[in-house]
């Protein structure tokens, strides 16, 4: 169900200070995270790129994201954080709950699948894609991409079981207002991410997470080992037992965990 909207629409909507200061606004591009990978260095901390739609959208491992126009959100935005890469995926974890925390508005029970897939009733509304560029004095720029379904009325093939939109959730809602809520979150907890760390997230994460104490097949390349996800460390990264009895932290670089029992 197409609502069309403008670049005006969105930037009316957006009400944050930092996050969307610069915004490019493009009808159409290959992928918005692509865009400001390439132009990372002249884009300042906050940059937000906006499409209605994309012809090469990419999800993670390489996979591929719908390119659907003027029903789904398709955006990527610039941080430059004076920190190490290995919180990274940390930042990254606060971005999915800033989504997630973003969709209170719909009244719908949102939860995360770690590290980021925001899913409502089992199937996956949002995606995020986050990519780090390091530069020769040892920053990194981080680019987080974030596909969500908004007024998609159906997906096709194998995506039909496994994803839904908010119009399908029964959401009526439009995608500049989604936009700038989403931002308002990440603005909000960005800098406080970086003043007190994960920690200050932690609780509200795990709370939100719904691979704790599921039963998951992880796989990783070819390998799939069965187990249970037993908690999210303060780290970001997934305490998982193995059924030999062996734990593990999972890092969520190339790993994808599936869901047994029916569970995504
Ligand atoms: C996932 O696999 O779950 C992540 C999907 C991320 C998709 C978004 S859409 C906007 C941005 N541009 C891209 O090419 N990908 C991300």
């Amino acid at each position: 169900m197409e609502k069309d909207y403008t670049e005006d629409d969105v930037r009316n909507e957006v009400k944050t200070k930092v996050f969307g200061k610069n915004l490019v606004f493009f009808d159409e591009i290959d992928s918005t995270n692509d865009f400001l990978k390439k132009n990372v260095m002249e884009f300042p901390e906050g940059t937000v790129i906006v499409a209605k739609s994309q012809t090469n959208g990419r999800g993670r491992r390489g996979n591929n994201w719908e390119n659907g126009e003027s029903d789904s959100v398709f955006m990527s935005f610039l941080v430059k954080p004076n920190v190490k890469f290995d919180s990274l995926l940390r930042i990254s974890l606060v971005c999915s709950l800033s989504v997630l925390q973003a969709l209170k508005f719909t009244g719908i029970d949102v939860g995360i699948k770690w590290p980021n897939d925001i899913i409502i009733n089992n199937k996956k509304v949002c995606g995020i894609l986050t990519e780090c560029v390091t530069h020769k004095n040892g920053l990194n720029s981080l680019i987080i991409g974030i596909g969500m379904n908004v007024n998609n009325s159906s997906f096709n093939g194998s995506l039909e079981d496994k994803a839904t939109s908010l119009f399908l959730e029964g959401v009526d809602t439009n995608i500049p207002f989604v936009i700038a809520s989403i931002l308002s979150a990440i603005e909000k907890n960005y800098y406080t991410y970086l003043q007190y760390g994960f920690g200050f997230f932690i609780n509200e994460y795990k709370k939100r997470c719904i691979n704790i104490n599921k039963d998951v097949v992880v796989i990783n390349g070819d390998t799939k080992v069965n187990g249970k996800i037993i908690d999210v460390n303060r780290d970001g990264t997934l305490l998982f037992e193995s059924e030999d009895g062996k734990t593990s932290n999972l890092l969520s670089n190339e790993i994808s965990i599936r869901g047994v029992n029916g569970y995504i």
